[in-house]
């Protein structure tokens, strides 16, 4: 009789009476806004088709665990357009969305942003880029910002950083290929891009400093995927961590380089002169708030998307001789008109990277196949109505890059195919850069870097994958799952 009454008196304990009341209470008034949205939404268009589930996890572990291989989403979305259709809703961590059509719905997006929609990131992910990152900013702000950076990163400024970033490739394969037969080229690419990148923003070296500040921003990205909870020992406590320190060594290099530019008047030609000299229509500088959530954000941006990309490159370029050998033969014309104009060393101009067309559409080939970026996520600021779906405010729409593997779109869209490109795509199909307003700042950048690194890597050396059949994943941008573990044989010394 005890060990009953103890039992029930565990069932009718304090917390679980607690409990009780609260998914009481939840599922009361989860009933009272689907029965008063109905009644409210009658005369309204019907909103998208698909299921928002249970209120807060509707279908968050499913499309978590989608995006989390490299063909997850893509079959998610395929199984919800079969059912569906085209446009669809779920609900993810609480929140619902919509999933837009293809390629109407990324112009859509793209068209209206500003108007109808806002660059959405949950609050965890927006306090570590900071309030003033122009990730965080949209609309009348977002465009001033904006008006600054482009002119930073247009096609005009990256003949000014080439040199740059051509010599930094140059040390690379000098300090990292040379002499090796074995390589991982994602471990490679990174450590190029990471190099090129802190050049462009701080002119910092390879040595103990850019290595504190790798680890450190290790530390913070880490913080993207974790759970949010800021206690000590948690993933996103040490990442807001890193922010700070991160702070501390920006708020060190701002002071030194303001001493710089005092004695030299900005001899460095680097992103952090930029930020420290450009002024607004009044005059008035830019706050060290802003520089350095900026900073920040453009050394994260900028780091392991291309590399991921390079890295993959290497991975579809040893799986298709005839690719290499096309690749080899533009580089060789390229050298050639070079010799011919007396340049016989390792020089590149604007001109030598324009020439670079077919090695681009390899590098495009490559991202469709396994876009860095395959979705996006804005809030809508008000109702709208989308091809006769209601959408209420404060839903997530979604773009993404689904149209990629759309036969309608891309013939044989599994084959990788770089002639593909000899023909323009169909609008707004192939957006790996995104678009609208926020699309990529460092389009023409990564554009450059990644040229650049193909030019001398074909130059040099050919290789062959270890592993040609193993499978690709997303960690958190695609990667070959030996991270494309080559064997290299070098063809030509530097
Ligand atoms: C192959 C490499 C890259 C890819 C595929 C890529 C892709 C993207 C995409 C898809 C967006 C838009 C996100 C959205 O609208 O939701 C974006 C934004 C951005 N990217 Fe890139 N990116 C690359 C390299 C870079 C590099 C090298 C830099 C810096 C030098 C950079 C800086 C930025 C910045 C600052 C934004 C935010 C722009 C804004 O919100 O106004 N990216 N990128």
């Amino acid at each position: 009789m005890a060990t009953v009454w103890n039992g029930l008196s565990f069932m009718f304990s304090e917390d679980s009476y607690m409990t009780l009341m609260i998914i009481l209470a939840i599922t009361v008034l989860w009933l009272f806004w689907s029965v008063s949205s109905y009644f409210r939404d009658r005369n309204q268009p019907p909103l998208p088709p698909g299921n928002l589930g249970f209120p807060f996890i509707g279908q968050t572990l499913e499309y978590l665990s989608a995006l989390s291989t490299a063909d997850g989403l893509q079959e998610w979305i395929q199984k919800k357009n079969d059912r569906y259709g085209p446009i669809f809703k779920w609900r993810f961590m609480g929140l619902p969305m919509v999933m837009m059509d293809q390629p109407e719905g990324n112009k859509y997006i793209y068209q209206n942003e500003g108007t109808s929609h806002h660059i959405f990131w949950p609050f965890t992910i927006s306090t570590l880029f900071g309030p003033e990152s122009l990730l965080a900013q949209s609309g009348d702000q977002h465009k001033l910002a904006r008006r600054y950076f482009n002119k930073f990163f247009d096609h005009t400024a990256m003949s000014r950083y080439l040199p740059a970033v051509n010599r930094n490739a140059i040390r690379h394969f000098t300090k990292y290929w040379q002499g090796k037969d074995e390589l991982v080229a994602l471990d490679m690419t990174n450590l190029y891009t990471f190099s090129t990148i802190c050049k462009l923003v701080l002119t910092l070296e390879e040595g103990p400093q850019m290595d504190k500040l790798l680890f450190q921003l290790d530390m913070w990205a880490k913080g993207l995927t974790s759970l949010p909870i800021n206690l000590p020992g948690f993933q996103y406590c040490k990442a807001l961590k890193a922010r700070k320190l991160i702070w501390e060594m920006l708020d060190e290099l701002l002071e030194q380089r303001r001493r710089e530019l005092a004695e030299d008047h900005g001899s460095k030609i680097d992103i952090l002169n930029n930020l420290l000299t450009v002024t607004d229509e009044q005059g008035n500088l830019l706050q060290d708030s802003c520089i350095k959530d900026n900073l920040l954000l453009l050394l994260v941006a900028g780091f392991d998307t291309s590399s991921s990309v390079l890295a993959m490159a290497i991975y579809y370029i040893a799986k298709h001789p005839h690719v290499y050998e096309g690749i080899v033969q533009e580089h060789k014309m390229i050298l050639d008109k070079k010799c011919a104009r007396g340049r016989d060393d390792e020089s590149l101009t604007m001109d030598d990277v324009s020439a670079m067309k077919y090695t681009w559409r390899v590098i495009k080939e490559t991202l469709r196949l396994q876009p860095v970026t395959v979705a996006g996520y804005r809030k809508t600021v008000t109702n709208l109505e989308y091809k006769g779906y209601y959408i209420p405010k404060d839903w997530l729409l979604v773009w993404n890059q689904f149209a990629n593997y759309n036969p309608e779109h891309f013939e044989d869209p599994l084959k990788f195919d770089p002639s593909r490109w000899e023909k323009p795509p169909a609008l707004y199909t192939y957006v790996p850069f995104g678009g609208g307003s926020h699309m990529c700042l460092g389009y023409e950048f990564a554009k450059m870097e990644m040229l650049v690194f193909i030019h001398h890597l074909v130059q040099h050396y050919s290789w062959s994958l270890l592993d040609p059949n193993g499978p690709i994943i997303r960690d958190p941008f695609p990667r070959a799952f030996d991270k494309t573990l080559i064997s290299v044989k070098e063809i030509r010394s530097f």
